[in-house]
């Protein structure tokens, strides 16, 4: 009797500083940003990011709107009907062509919500509920100390996790919607509405949600954030997606300009076809035929002396591995620029712009965008994708409208792998 009077008192005590625990560190979150882990699947080439409680993956996906989980628990919290959260999540999400809910006779209206699987396009409709996740508070330094935190979401079933990389739970959308992550975030955690996304090409990059500083190690030690700040680029609005589109105005091969038909690259405001629109649910940069062949061309003229070999699906133009030498920014190619609004270029060297895909081949890392790409399903004219993203810094500003980029970190001698994990301490 004592014996059982005494545990239910330690149990209660534990509950007790459970709940402490969770709200000082609640606290202690207010105001720092956070920082977590991002890995590249190497078989599908696609990104996770480790956000959710138990370092369990979910896809990242920059132009998703929101949240989901495969396999919620039964029961799982819901969403009521009438609310704010609600009004978000369902009058602003569901896609096209995506199944109208059941909706239950009893008990209390739960929101639906339309969770859309990125990589193959499918969607379902689901309960609207609240995820856990946790993730270190950083100085953009370290990680510092451990915060979990809820965010609205949505439940998936199971089915809808084919097609991505293999572990992974969900998906994490980045847009620029109410409800993607860094939107919440900022509110949840009293952090600025802004974040830095470095996506490796092996090990582990890093995402920086909040603001605040950035830094990788190099020799010495190399902080970018401030920087990239100073020179922001515009995005521009979609109509009917949270994507973040930017303006082109041209592709330039060995400083030679692409000839490309006046207005290729124009997103239209109206109808929301064409522009440029960042994907990290792409692996290789999709271009529509009509800049995809003058590039591929203007490439081949301008690599014609280096020897060619068999061609590698989904790619059209590849090299003998042995004919390229490699220098720090990857294999001595011509290199192409991405020509931005305001007369700045994006360059890609041989790094950004090849691909090795066996022992003997490289080859050209873009593809020609196919109609059957969800990704295009606002068919944009260029979706820059994951392979041209790498090892770069990209610094997005959902209250400014604005993203910076820091051209291959190769090229100053660090990578986006070299993000400080070890724990720093928080004084
Ligand atoms: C916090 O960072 C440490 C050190 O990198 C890591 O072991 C831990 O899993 C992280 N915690 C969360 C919740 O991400
Ligand atoms: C950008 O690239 C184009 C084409 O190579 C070149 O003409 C232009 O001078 C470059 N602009 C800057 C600011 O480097
Ligand atoms: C990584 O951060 C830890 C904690 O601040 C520090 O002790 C360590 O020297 C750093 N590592 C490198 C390679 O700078």
């Amino acid at each position: 009797m004592s014996l059982r009077r005494s545990s239910a008192a330690a149990l209660a005590a534990l509950l007790a500083l459970a709940v402490l625990l969770g709200t000082s560190a609640d606290d202690g979150g207010q105001g720092q940003p956070i920082v977590a882990r991002v890995s590249k699947d190497a078989s599908t080439s696609l990104y996770t990011i480790a956000i959710k409680v138990g370092g369990v993956p979910l896809l990242v996906d920059l132009a998703g709107p929101m949240l989901w989980l495969a396999n919620c628990p039964t029961p799982h919290r819901i969403i009521p009907c009438v609310s704010h959260d609600c009004d978000d999540v369902s009058t602003t999400y569901r896609p096209p062509g995506c199944p109208k809910p059941n909706l239950r006779g009893d008990g209390p209206c739960a929101c639906p919500a339309y969770p859309r699987n990125p990589v193959d396009g499918r969607c379902r409709s689901d309960d609207a509920t609240t995820i856990t996740l946790a993730a270190n508070a950083t100085d953009g330094q370290n990680p510092l100390y451990p915060v979990t935190f809820r965010a609205v979401g949505s439940c998936a079933p199971g089915e809808l996790l084919e097609s991505l990389p293999a572990g992974a739970a969900g998906v994490a959308g980045l847009s620029r919607l109410p409800l993607s992550l860094p939107t919440q975030f900022a509110s949840l955690l009293k952090v600025a509405n802004e974040f830095a996304l470095c996506l490796p090409s092996g090990g582990d990059g890093v995402a920086v949600f909040g603001g605040g500083p950035f830094q990788l190690l190099a020799a010495p030690p190399v902080e970018l954030a401030e920087r990239l700040r100073e020179n922001p680029l515009p995005l521009l609005k979609h109509p009917y997606n949270g994507g973040y589109y930017f303006g082109i105005t041209g592709i330039a091969v060995n400083q030679q300009r692409v000839p490309t038909p006046d207005g290729v690259f124009d997103l239209d405001a109206g109808s929301g076809t064409g522009g440029a629109v960042f994907s990290t649910v792409t692996p290789y940069t999709a271009l529509r035929w009509d800049i995809y062949w003058p590039l591929r061309n203007a490439f081949d003229v301008a690599t014609s002396g280096i020897a060619r070999a068999d061609k590698v699906a989904p790619f059209d133009l590849c090299y003998q591995a042995s004919a390229l030498t490699v220098t720090r920014v990857g294999y001595a190619v011509a290199s192409i620029e991405l020509m931005l609004d305001g007369g700045r270029n994006w360059t890609l060297p041989g790094a950004s712009s090849l691909v090795q895909v066996n022992d003997n081949t490289v080859c050209f890392a873009f593809v020609q965008m196919a109609s059957s790409m969800p990704a295009a399903i606002d068919s944009p004219a260029v979706i820059l994708g994951g392979h041209q993203m790498e090892n770069n810094l990209l610094m997005f500003d959902l209250v400014k409208e604005t993203f910076a980029f820091s051209g291959l970190l190769l090229g100053i001698r660090t990578t986006c792998s070299n993000f400080n994990f070890t724990m720093g301490s928080s004084y």
